[in-house]
């Protein structure tokens, strides 16, 4: 089967990797920081710190923003979980915000009701969590300014969008419209660590609190402990974990994004291929004007009712010609901890409701063939009789 998503690893990969195993250090060595560093020079950010998953990452910037009990943060309703979990994780309140039924991004237009409301009832949240979802953002500038006029956080959780842009030329992870921005390098990803994430920022400080908690809350500056008894003298100032990544992931993740810019060239052409095959075909298509902006982590179709078929009818021929499909993803809120935690059994927003009674996420990755891609888009409209010739 052709998953919808997989990894590319090369032989300069695995090179990587194996120099890393005959190397002294296999965690806190050299490759962990040198990865930091281009990782953040690539996006367009001050600093860099590799996390063991997104999930840690986002963990780590609620914390270093002061987010704790008493605060409520507000995400995307689509999205995966780990964008919402990383708010209790902290002790704080999760909200939902409404997307846009096509894309699946924020709606900008529900945030800026839910905001103007909140503030008449003085239930303004501490930061709003942004996702650029299956590669795209939604538009940050307005996002920003939307938020600054309410003195409220944003936190880009860009998981898909390493390689993404901004319309102002800016990569995703400059921080230009957030404090933070988190990506991951899960393997289905643009680029991969085998588990793995990163944290950019542009502030020293949050950057100086997130180094510290992935690693037990441990620091060896002079200028932050109360003594110093020698060079092998440490102390720990806050409850942290162990969110270190290692240097075997550092390492291929050094090599994976060289070939980041290659990635992304491919992923385009892809999509552009689906934007030709399924045009006026009735299915709902992303947005075009992402083309050259988006990562294109996942290629997202909406079958509606006049799409002529039924996505269960798309999943199953697809399944039989051997493709892989997803559904990227059910409403945050609709789980059923979320239903029991966190917000009332018929909790529902039309936006997310609509989006995920529709969508269905096509094969996409860089080992796609386009006869691949063609075979799909064939597949997906042909009569069961013809199917069986292929
Ligand atoms: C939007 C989003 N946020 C966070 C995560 C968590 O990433 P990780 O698996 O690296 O913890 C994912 C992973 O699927 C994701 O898609």
């Amino acid at each position: 089967v052709i998953p919808y998503g997989r990894q590319d690893i090369n032989e300069s990969d695995i090179e990587a990797v194996v120099t890393v195993l005959k190397s002294p250090f296999l965690t806190q060595g050299p490759e962990v920081p040198k990865f930091e560093s281009t990782f953040a020079e690539f996006v367009g950010a001050g600093y860099g710190t590799a996390t063991n998953s997104a999930t840690s990452a986002l963990h780590l910037v609620c914390l270093s923003l002061g987010i704790g009990p008493g605060d409520t943060v507000w995400v995307p309703a689509i999205s995966f979980v780990a964008t919402a979990n990383c708010i209790l994780y902290c002790g704080a309140t999760v909200d939902f915000v409404d997307v846009e039924s096509e894309t699946a991004l924020i709606s900008v237009e529900s945030l800026r009701i839910k905001l103007a409301e909140a503030k008449g009832k003085n239930s303004l949240p501490k930061a709003v969590i942004i996702v650029s979802f299956a590669g795209a953002s939604p538009d940050m500038e307005l996002i920003y300014q939307l938020a600054k006029e309410y003195d409220v956080k944003i936190i880009e959780d860009a998981s898909h969008a390493v390689g993404a842009s901004y319309p102002n030329g800016s990569k995703v992870g400059s921080c230009d419209f957030s404090e933070a921005t988190v990506f991951s390098f899960h393997p289905v990803k643009i680029m991969t660590t085998g588990e793995g994430g990163m944290v950019v920022t542009n502030d020293v400080e949050v950057h100086k609190k997130i180094y510290r908690l992935r690693s037990h809350g441990i620091t060896r500056s002079p200028i932050e402990m109360s003594s110093n008894l020698g060079p092998w003298y440490y102390e720990q100032i806050d409850l942290g974990f162990n969110y270190r990544m290692t240097d075997i992931q550092a390492a291929l993740g050094s090599s994976q994004l060289l070939r980041v810019p290659e990635f992304i060239k491919r992923r385009r052409v892809l999509a552009d291929l689906y934007f030709q095959k399924l045009a006026g075909t009735g299915l709902g298509l992303p947005d075009y004007n992402q083309l050259n902006l988006s990562s294109w982590h996942l290629f997202v179709v909406r079958i509606g009712e006049d799409a002529g078929i039924s996505r269960e009818q798309v999943i199953e021929r697809l399944s039989i010609a051997g493709y892989g499909t997803n559904v990227h993803y059910i409403p945050i809120y609709r789980h059923p901890y979320y239903r029991r935690q966190v917000v009332d059994k018929d909790f529902r927003l039309e936006g997310a409701e609509s989006y995920f009674s529709r969508a269905l996420t096509l094969p996409l990755h860089t080992k796609l063939e386009n006869r691949d891609l063609e075979k799909i888009c064939r597949t997906i409209f042909e009569s069961q009789g013809f199917q069986s010739i292929f």
